[in-house]
C-alpha cells in the first residue's frame, strides 16, 4: 500500500504563452488522471493568475520562485503574498537553475523557504548534485548540506515536498537510473529520520526530477522511496498525463 500520496509536479520553466499553456491546461483538465496523485504545475510568474483561473481546481499551481520578504523595493521580484493573492498555493524553491544560473545561495534559499511557509505557501524544495560532485563521490555531502539549510527553516513538514534533481540529469536526456534515484532518496529519508524525526521521514514526499519521460517514469515510480516527480520538458506535452498516471 502507498503510504505517501504520489506527487507529480510540472515545471514549465520560461516556456509557453497564453495560447500553448491554455491548450495544455485544457488537456490536463479533461484527461483521465489517477485520483491518487497530487498534481501541481509550475507556471511562469506572469501567467500565474491566468493559469490558476483556467486550471481545474483539483490541480495545483506553483510559482517557480519568490522573494524572502512580503513587499518593498525589490524590482522584478514577487512575494508569497502576491502568489497567494492570485489563488496559487505552491512555490518551487532552490531549483538548480536558480542556484547555478542565478547564483542563489543555500542561505537565500533557506530564507525564502521560511518566508514562503510563514505566508501560507507550500514549498517544493529542490536539491541535487552537479556532475563533478557525483564523480568526486560527494553526492551525499552536497545533498545533505542543501537539505539541512532547508530543514532548518521548516516547522510544518506537511507543507514541504523535497525534490531530488541531480543537475547532470536536468534537460540532458540522461535520466538517473531507478537504482541511482532510489539510492539517494533512501539516504535522504534516512537523513530526515536522524535530523528531523521518524514521523517526518515516513510522511515527506521525496520526488525525483531530471529528464523524466513517459517511458522512464514507471520503473522510477516503482522504487520504494520515489514518491513522484518534478518534470521539466515533458510537462509541456500531453506526455505529462502518462507521467501523472505512472502507477496505473
Ligand atoms: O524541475 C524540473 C527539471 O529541472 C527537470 O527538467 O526537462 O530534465 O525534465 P527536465
Amino acid at each position: 500500500p502507498q503510504i505517501r500520496k504520489f506527487f507529480v509536479g510540472g515545471n514549465w520553466k520560461m516556456n509557453g504563452d497564453k495560447k500553448s499553456l491554455g491548450e495544455l491546461i485544457q488537456t490536463l483538465n479533461t484527461a483521465k488522471l489517477d485520483a491518487n496523485v497530487e498534481v501541481v504545475c509550475g507556471s511562469p510568474a506572469i501567467y500565474l493568475d491566468f493559469v490558476r483561473s483556467k486550471m481545474d481546481a483539483k490541480l495545483g499551481v506553483a510559482a517557480q520562485n519568490c522573494y524572502k520578504v512580503a513587499k518593498g523595493a525589490f524590482t522584478g521580484e514577487i512575494s508569497p503574498a502576491m502568489i497567494k493573492d492570485v489563488g496559487v498555493n505552491w512555490v518551487i524553491l532552490g531549483h538548480s537553475e536558480r542556484r547555478h544560473v542565478f547564483g542563489e545561495s543555500d542561505e537565500l534559499i533557506g530564507q525564502k523557504t521560511a518566508h514562503a511557509l510563514e505566508n501560507g505557501l507550500c514549498v517544493i524544495a529542490c536539491i541535487g548534485e552537479k556532475l563533478d560532485e557525483r564523480e568526486a563521490g560527494i553526492t551525499e555531502k552536497v545533498v545533505f548540506a542543501q537539505t539541512k539549510v532547508i530543514a532548518d527553516n521548516v516547522k510544518d513538514w506537511s507543507k514541504v515536498v523535497l525534490a531530488y534533481e541531480p543537475v547532470w540529469a536536468i534537460g540532458t536526456g540522461k535520466t538517473a537510473s531507478p537504482a541511482q534515484a532510489q539510492e539517494v532518496h533512501d539516504k535522504l529519508r534516512a537523513w530526515v529520520k536522524t535530523n528531523v524525526s521518524e514521523a517526518v521521514a515516513n510522511s515527506v514526499r521525496i520526488i525525483y526530477g531530471g529528464s523524466v519521460t513517459g517511458s522512464t517514469c514507471k520503473e522510477l515510480a516503482s522504487q520504494k522511496d520515489v514518491d513522484g516527480f518534478l518534470v521539466g520538458g515533458a510537462s509541456l506535452k500531453a506526455e505529462f498525463v502518462e507521467i501523472i498516471n505512472a502507477n496505473v
